[in-house]
């Protein structure tokens, strides 16, 4: 049996969508260039081991038959309940070590946490030679990060396993890679981290007192994403940006958008991009824009003049990887 195993899985950027998608409704998301490395190894001791410095878990240890149980620390909690629930499914419990590493900040919103979850369920499938479907493996990564926060569409963790610019539906209803090119992404960090639960029940409150205006909303949104998805077929990006605006309009609707990310967004718009909105949950995270190649440095440093950070990244990334298994 192998013993050791690196895993990577990309991170991911919302294109269109956002919050609808957490209720049955498509988005349009792009899997990153900056990936998340998992190293998991099998040891004879009976312990869980976990490092995972990005989110400053260091010398994290436990007895294997307490995996899941009692307080487990923010940053272990996605590693540790996807090795549970890996486990279980399987009846295995044997001592293992695991490492992880991000390419990125968590304080993007890039998709650590799932993508980390990815990666572990992928390496232990692999190790134990358990056979995993693309499919399976969303579907149990989607499981892991239900258990822990309880809300969430896993459009993340289909990014994170498929790779590519997907289609997405709620849950995995569709998950469809589009057959596009690269696209000219432009990414500003807002300085600011946005707690994802936090921001749905922010809209489901907001859906509490306005339930037929937020209705309505998802219902455009939705429309929206389908009409973008065959401006990003058509290579129409002019136009796949006007979507992008008017999907910007209806996050005002749902409560999301805060002052910081607005100025860069206009900052954006203002420097000729042909279209800029937030992505992902709102309240902080990044921005992200389209433009034309003799616009993007100006549209960058409009960003940048505004207070964001400017973040390189690639789209279209590649999903799901082993980088390397040894025996
Ligand atoms: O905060 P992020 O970047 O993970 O994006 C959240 C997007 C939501 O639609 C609000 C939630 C979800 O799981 O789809």
């Amino acid at each position: 049996m192998s013993k050791k195993i690196r895993i990577s899985a990309p991170g991911k950027l919302m294109l269109l969508g956002e919050h609808a998608v957490v209720y049955n409704r498509p988005c349009l998301v792009t899997a990153v260039g900056q990936r998340m490395v998992v190293a998991i190894e099998i040891k004879d001791s009976h312990t869980f081991e976990l490092e995972a410095p990005d989110v400053k878990v260091s010398g994290y240890t436990k007895v294997i038959s307490d995996v899941g149980k009692g307080e487990i620390p923010k940053g272990a909690k996605f590693a540790e309940i996807a090795v549970k629930n890996f486990f279980e499914k399987n009846k295995i419990r044997d001592g293992l070590k695991i490492t992880t590493r991000s390419e990125f900040s968590s304080q993007f919103g890039f998709g650590s946490s799932s993508a980390s979850t990815v990666c572990v369920i992928k390496g232990l499938s692999e190790l134990y030679k358990v056979n995993m479907s693309n499919k399976d493996i969303f579907d149990l990564a989607y499981k892991t990060v239900l258990d822990i926060q309880g809300k969430g569409s896993g459009f993340d963790i289909a990014a994170a396993v498929y790779g590519g610019t997907l289609h997405f539906v709620t849950g995995g209803k569709k998950i469809e890679k589009l057959s596009i090119n690269k696209l000219p992404l432009i990414v500003g960090y807002s300085g600011l981290k946005a707690d994802t639960v936090t921001l749905i029940n922010k809209v489901a409150e907001k859906s509490k007192k306005y339930p037929e205006v937020i209705e309505n909303s998802y219902n455009q949104i939705k429309k929206l994403v389908e009409i973008a998805k065959t401006y990003l077929i058509k290579e129409d990006l002019q136009s796949f940006g006007e979507v992008m605006n008017m999907n910007q309009g209806f996050l005002e609707v749902l409560g999301v958008n805060i002052n910081k990310l607005s100025s860069m967004i206009y900052a954006a718009r203002d420097a000729g991009a042909y279209g800029a909105k937030l992505s992902g949950a709102g309240g902080g995270d990044c921005m992200i824009a389209i433009a034309p190649e003799d616009k993007k440095q100006a549209v960058i440093d409009g960003i940048i003049q505004v207070g964001g950070q400017y973040v390189q990244v690639e789209t279209n990334a590649e999903g799901l990887k082993v980088e390397s298994l040894k025996k």
